[in-house]
């Protein structure tokens, strides 16, 4: 070999190396790592990609999130990205999105398998469920305080920060359509995102978010709006006395949701003491089981109301086995030395050391509207937890113009629930659904979905939604 060969060899040898190196710790080579290949207890096959891992949000606290993507059944690369957000605060997207009620992987009875779920949202698009913040699910902070100070504002800003680190492991995502949805404290969550996000995108040209817009159900939006319609919804489905009524309007209407002061969380013991063992996220399904009242009681008002909290205590049971195997952590690439020791549906840590949390979200929803982002709010009309006259209150407190006045829609033949639009708004009721719409609802659910990114009215009667109609409609303004 002459020199000059050697010379080139040696060059070629380094380059190798380097690339080498590169794809071996860089972002894209770290999601391959992330993929899962088959997850324990799952007897069929899919035809879609999924991934679950780790992102870094911020390295001097240890903080990372959990994330879990099932891409879309047909066609990923042509299909918009939703991220889903569970509530609580303190609950996690994975007990609660995935396996009970959007994902296509719920988990069934025995706890050790799981079944395809034939409603979920990934037939229409890519699905990105994470588990925040910190402390919540497979989420963890090496810097155990956290857990103990997380509050709206770092959620919101730790959130903005795993979207874009996420986009850099999934480039193939930058620019793509992007919708964020979630339910019940996720009121707060998805909004203050996508607040978080317009932000940023107006002060970085060229931003990987394409950001287009976000749905909420059954979502706290504005305490005082949220107290006066609950009373008034636990009133008239004739769940409480005309005594506590009263009482419940006189004491708690001006109190923070999440911070209640004591005579007011003594009147709401009052008012589920009148009430009985029912499910209040579901008022007219059976509870799982009838001794357990006394145990939900405390933890739904003594560990500031866990508002995400699954209506069947039985669904989430079986969560809470599946994701506590060893093997189920493995495939989902879970890190066993820095998670909790025991894996929970909601973390009461969180939620009883929640710290910021404003007393109304209105303010965000209005720069969003006035943003041109599409914004929907959903509602399952038999949930006495943030019930369908709370949302009612807090829409009406927007002061909107009606567009399209309130009718009822269809589904299947059968009204699935009524809908109105509004300047800059649409607001989807689901008929016979509780808190959370995707777990009793799932056909419903689904078409709600469809609709919400075709971004056309639900059916007002029985039709099939066409690509076509969407453009139509943003023609005539419908
Ligand atoms: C947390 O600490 C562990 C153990 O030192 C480390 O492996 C991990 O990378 C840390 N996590 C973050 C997000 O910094
Ligand atoms: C809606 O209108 C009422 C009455 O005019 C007003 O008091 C309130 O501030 C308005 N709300 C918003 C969010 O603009």
């Amino acid at each position: 070999m002459s020199t000059w060969n050697w010379v080139f060899a040696i060059f070629f040898l380094i380059s190798v190396l380097c690339s080498v190196t590169l794809s071996d710790s860089g972002p894209i080579a770290q999601q391959k790592l992330d993929q899962v290949k088959d997850l324990p207890g799952q007897s069929f096959n899919v035809d879609f990609a999924h991934y679950a891992g780790y992102v870094t949000v911020n390295q001097e606290s240890g903080r990372a999130l959990f994330y879990w993507l099932t891409e879309a059944v047909q066609d990923p690369a042509s299909k918009p990205l939703i991220l889903w957000l569970n509530g609580g605060p303190g609950c996690s997207s994975v007990a609660f999105g995935m396996a009970e009620e959007i994902g296509p992987f719920h988990v069934d009875k025995d706890g050790k398998s799981v079944y395809l779920n034939p409603y979920s949202w990934n037939n229409v698009a890519n699905l990105l469920f994470l588990d925040s913040p910190v402390g919540v699910g497979y989420s963890y902070s090496n810097t155990s305080s956290d857990l103990m100070s997380n509050g709206d504002k770092r959620t919101a800003a730790d959130s903005l920060e795993f979207v874009l680190n996420w986009l850099e492991r999934f480039p193939e995502y930058k620019g793509r359509d992007f919708y964020i949805t979630g339910e019940s404290y996720a009121g707060h969550y998805v909004p203050q995102l996508s607040q978080a996000i317009v932000r940023y995108n107006k002060a970085n040209a060229g931003s990987p978010i394409n950001l287009k817009g976000y749905m909420v159900g059954n979502a706290l939006t504005d305490d005082y709006s949220d107290h006066v319609g609950l009373f008034q919804f636990m009133w008239a489905a004739g769940m409480i006395s005309d005594q506590t009524y009263k009482k419940l309007n006189d004491v708690c209407n001006k109190e923070s949701f999440i911070h209640p002061s004591s005579e007011c969380d003594h009147m709401t013991d009052i008012a589920y003491q009148e009430m009985g063992n029912i499910d209040p996220y579901s008022i007219f399904t059976p509870p799982c089981s009838t001794n357990g009242i006394t145990k939900r009681l405390l933890r739904r008002w003594h560990n500031v109301g866990q508002i995400g909290q699954s209506y069947d205590p039985c669904t989430e049971q079986h969560s809470l086995v599946y994701f506590n195997l060893p093997e189920v952590q493995n495939a989902l690439h879970v890190y066993q030395s820095n998670s909790k020791s025991r894996w929970e549906t909601c973390s009461n840590v969180v939620g009883m050391y929640w710290k910021d949390s404003p007393i109304s979200v209105l303010d965000v929803h209005q720069e969003l509207i006035s943003s041109g982002l599409r914004v929907w709010i959903f509602s399952g009309d038999t949930d006495a937890v943030i019930p369908v006259t709370s949302t009612r209150y807090s829409i009406d407190a927007l002061n909107l113009t009606t567009i399209s006045p309130w009718r009822a829609w269809y589904d299947d033949g059968q009204v699935g629930g009524w809908t109105q639009k509004y300047e800059g708004l649409t607001f989807v009721t689901v008929r016979g659904a509780g808190h959370e719409v995707p777990l009793h609802k799932p056909k419903q659910a689904l078409t709600l979905v469809k609709s919400f990114l075709a971004g056309i009215s639900m059916a007002p009667f029985e039709q099939v939604i066409e690509p076509r109609a969407s453009a139509l409609e943003e023609v005539s303004g419908f």
